[in-house]
């Protein structure tokens, strides 16, 4: 059994900070954007409903071989929160695997923010227990199939829920290094 927990984690533009129930208020505003879900389904949270899905991810996956790990995507000089990337830490049949997604709040899009912080959450990944790393991927999300891409995941030809598997292994000696974020 493996437990992970989130830890902060500095690249060069951006802190990815463990999530709080705190931070519900300042995403609730970020991730206010319907478009935001074009691709992944849902609609926005209000703050009430943002502030009891932080709690309940927060609480962790009530599964103790199962690590749920989010962070908010602070842009430091700008002081403000942008997204969040998460990460589902699971024992599969070539031990653990990470599931990871990523959402960055509609004005801060197209300025690499995406791609610096799946870059930093890889190379973190990089140094846990954790064999490889996944993304599911919508066939026509461009911008996601980019960011995975960047983070060093290729395509599989895995579907699942009508969406690409990537797939990235962290332990063949392309594993992710420092350089990475
Ligand atoms: C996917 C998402 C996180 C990308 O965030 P971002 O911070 O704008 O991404 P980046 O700035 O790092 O850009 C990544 C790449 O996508 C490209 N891109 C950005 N917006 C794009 C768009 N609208 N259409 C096509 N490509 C786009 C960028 O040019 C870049 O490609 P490059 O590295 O080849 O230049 C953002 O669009 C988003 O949150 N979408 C809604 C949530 C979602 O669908 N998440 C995916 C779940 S896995």
């Amino acid at each position: 059994m493996t437990v992970l927990t989130a830890q902060a984690i500095g690249t060069r533009r951006l802190d990815l900070l463990p999530l709080r129930v705190q931070h519900a208020e300042e995403m609730a505003v970020v991730l206010s954007d319907p478009a935001l879900h074009t691709f992944i389904g849902g609609a926005p949270d209000t703050p009430h409903a943002l502030r009891s899905r932080y709690q309940r991810q927060t609480a962790g996956s009530g599964d103790p071989a199962v690590s749920w790990l989010n962070w908010v995507i602070r842009l430091r000089h700008e002081s403000c929160l942008t997204g969040t990337l998460q990460a589902t830490v699971s024992p599969s049949g070539e031990g653990h695997i990470a599931e990871i997604a990523w959402v960055v709040g509609t004005p801060w899009q197209g300025r690499g923010i995406a791609t610096e912080a799946a870059r930093g959450v890889v190379a973190w990944l990089g140094g846990q227990p954790v064999q490889s790393v996944i993304a599911h991927v919508h066939p026509e999300h461009r911008a996601s199939a980019a960011v995975a891409a960047a983070a060093g995941l290729t395509p599989t030809d895995v579907w699942h829920e009508g969406e690409i598997r990537w797939h990235r292994s962290l332990r063949n000696g392309t594993g992710a290094s420092r350089g990475d974020r």
